[in-house]
C-alpha cells in the first residue's frame, strides 16, 4: 500500500478483476465502487444500513456496502450486480418484471443470488425473511417474489440435470 497525504493506493478485487484505486481510509466501499471504479449498480439509498440498495457480495456474503470501509475489502473478493449479469437471478428479474423504478433492484438481485447460493431450497417464509433486509419504496414485492421463485426453479432444475 502506497500512502500520500492521507490517501492510499490499494488493490481491490471486484467482479474478477484487480482494480487499483487511491482512497482515504474513511471512504466506504459503496462510494469507491461507484465514484472511483464506475460501478453504479450498487445504489446509495439510506446510507445507514436500512434499505439494502447498496448490497454487494464480500467473500460470497451479502453486505451493505455503505457500512463497509473500502479498506476492509482489501484482499477479499467483491461482487456487484454487474458481476451477476446472465445469472438465473438477473434474468428472472427481467423476465418477471421484478422492478418498477429499479432503484432497489441491484440490491435485491445480489441478495437473492446470495440466498439461493446459501439455501437453494429456501421455502417462502425463509425467502421473505432473508430479503427483509432490502426495501422497495415502490412496494413491488409481489413481482420481486415471483422473480426469486422463478430463479430458484430454473437454478434447481439446471443443477438436477
Ligand atoms: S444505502 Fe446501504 S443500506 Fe441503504
Ligand atoms: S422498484 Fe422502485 S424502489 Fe424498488
Amino acid at each position: 500500500m502506497i500512502s500520500y497525504k492521507g490517501y492510499n493506493a490499494v488493490d481491490l478485487h471486484v467482479n474478477g478483476e484487480t482494480r487499483e484505486v487511491v482512497i482515504k481510509p474513511s471512504e466506504t466501499l459503496l462510494s469507491v465502487l461507484r465514484d472511483k471504479i464506475g460501478l453504479t449498480g450498487p445504489k446509495a439509498g439510506c446510507e445507514n444500513g436500512d434499505c439494502g440498495a447498496c448490497t454487494v457480495l464480500l467473500e460470497g456474503q451479502p453486505v451493505k456496502s455503505c457500512l463497509v470501509l473500502a479498506v476492509e475489502a482489501i484482499g477479499k473478493k467483491v461482487v456487484t450486480v454487474e458481476g451477476l449479469h446472465d445469472t438465473e437471478v438477473q434474468k428472472a428479474f427481467v423476465e418477471e418484471s421484478g422492478f418498477q423504478c429499479g432503484y432497489c433492484t441491484a440490491g435485491f438481485i445480489v441478495n437473492s443470488y446470495a440466498l439461493l447460493e446459501e439455501n437453494p431450497d429456501a421455502d417462502a417464509s425463509e425467502k421473505v425473511e432473508w430479503l427483509s433486509s432490502n426495501l422497495c419504496r415502490c412496494t413491488g414485492y409481489e413481482d420481486i417474489e415471483k422473480a426469486v421463485d422463478s430463479a430458484q426453479r430454473i437454478k434447481n432444475n439446471s443443477e438436477s440435470r
